[in-house]
């Protein structure tokens, strides 16, 4: 069943349309590492999500783009191109951001004050919501629209007319409360059910944050906003460097440098920070996250490329031991590496439940480890008797650490 690659066993969430609302940067200003955790994040939930046969996953990029910075960002594009008729729609993005609800703000709030939600509070307009002290202010004093007036438009929009049934919002724990007090006002309006549990249903995924090695907010060394390209561009050019040292033979085409150094370079930065509990902080580290040895993406692609090499050494055509091969478990080793396969989709369904990417990182990790300290220390593989059965269960943890890094977006390789 795994062998074969087919998602079959797969969970089965009670949904058909489902839409992450990830990234979110505000595009006046640098797309920063804060924004790292939710692009990360946001992505491995929607491909889990497909993984269990959600029909339709919408990712959604909800960036800011309105208020003061953007105003900012428009005069300078006025500036520097003083005839908009020529710039083209490509030119100033393609995307779904805030302004794009702006048009259906005066319907919903219409909405909400005839079933009697909004009141006026020192000449703003505002939503009371159970449990919280404090309104929403759907509209300023001045008359004004902020972050809360759109996300009330765009989650109407979302249910209404794009039809969505699961909407996963995913934002550092700071915005907790926003999405909290959203969620309660669409309840108070009965927009959505009562029981947080049925669908439509609206989820907040919080993530803590990255921090730099003094334990502070990651700030770069002139304490500025650490972007988010330059870390991607220093992780993949360290994974050259160290690809290249390795490369005495220099059999390596540059082509197969560049993309080897960007999947572990990309991956190793993915994977610690989905390889812990996301409400967690955690500790921005170059060389802890390169590390070949240890809990890393680096790692656990070494493992896989090797695995990939043993079966390449037995000179079998792997198909055909996979049409004709039997799996025996004889020994304590193979058992051990056997019942860990067995238990990925349990695995899976619990990462998916609590949405939470950490225990598939920890499955993965463990599949390594039973692999390379158990299985591979004390079972032949090459030249054995039992070498049918033993290449068709590396075949088995490849297949199955495939899955993971896919579930991931970590890009496998098969050497490295
Ligand atoms: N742009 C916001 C930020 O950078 C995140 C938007 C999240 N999505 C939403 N629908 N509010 O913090």
């Amino acid at each position: 069943m795994l062998i074969d690659g087919i998602n079959s066993w797969a969970p089965r969430l009670p949904v058909k349309r489902a839409l992450i609302d990830f990234s979110s940067p505000n595009i006046a200003k640098e797309m920063h590492v804060g924004h790292l955790r939710s692009t990360i994040i946001g992505d491995t939930l929607a491909r889990m999500l497909e993984f269990s046969h959600v029909e339709c996953v919408i990712r959604r990029n909800h960036v800011g783009d309105w208020g003061t910075q953007f105003g900012m960002l428009i005069t300078y594009l006025f500036e520097k191109f003083p005839n908009p008729d020529n710039v083209s729609e490509a030119d100033i993005g393609d995307l779904q951001g805030e302004s794009f609800y702006n048009p259906y703000i005066p319907g919903v709030l219409e909405k909400l004050d005839n079933l009697g939600l909004i009141e006026e509070s020192d000449g703003a307009r505002v939503i009371y919501v159970e449990g919280v002290d404090i309104p929403l202010i759907a509209v300023k004093r001045d008359g004004g629209y902020n972050y809360f007036t759109t996300d009330l438009a765009s989650l109407w929009y979302r249910l209404n007319e794009e039809k969505l049934e699961w909407i996963v919002y995913v934002t550092d724990i700071g915005q907790q409360q926003h999405f909290d007090m959203l969620f309660k006002a669409y309840r108070r309006a009965g927009w959505l059910p009562k029981d947080e549990n049925a669908y439509p249903k609206c989820t907040h995924i919080g993530f803590g944050l990255v921090l730099g090695e003094d334990g502070k907010r990651f700030r770069t060394r002139s304490s500025e906003v650490v972007r988010l390209v330059d870390l991607l561009d220093e992780a993949k050019r360290r994974c050259k460097i160290a690809i290249l040292e390795r490369d005495t033979t220099k059999d390596w085409s540059e082509e197969e440098i560049e993309k080897t150094s960007e999947a572990v370079g990309y991956g190793a930065v993915k994977y610690a920070d989905l390889k812990i509990n996301r409400l967690t902080n955690y500790t921005f580290n170059f060389d802890q996250m390169l590390n070949d040895k240890g809990n890393t993406a680096v790692y656990l692609l070494y493992a896989h490329a090797r695995i990939c090499s043993i079966i390449r050494k037995s000179g079998k055509d792997i198909e055909e031991v996979k049409r004709n091969g039997k799996i025996v478990l004889d020994h304590e080793d193979e058992r051990a590496l056997g019942l860990h396969l067995l238990q990925f989709p349990e695995v899976f369904e619990e990462a998916c439940t609590n949405l939470l990417p950490n225990f598939l990182c920890e499955y993965l990790y463990n599949l390594a480890e039973i692999f390379t300290k158990k299985f591979y220390a004390n079972c032949q593989v090459v030249g054995s008797p039992e070498e049918t059965s033993r290449l068709l269960l590396c075949e088995a943890t490849v297949t199955v650490m495939r899955h993971c890094f896919y579930l991931l977006g970590i890009e496998h390789v098969y050497r490295l």
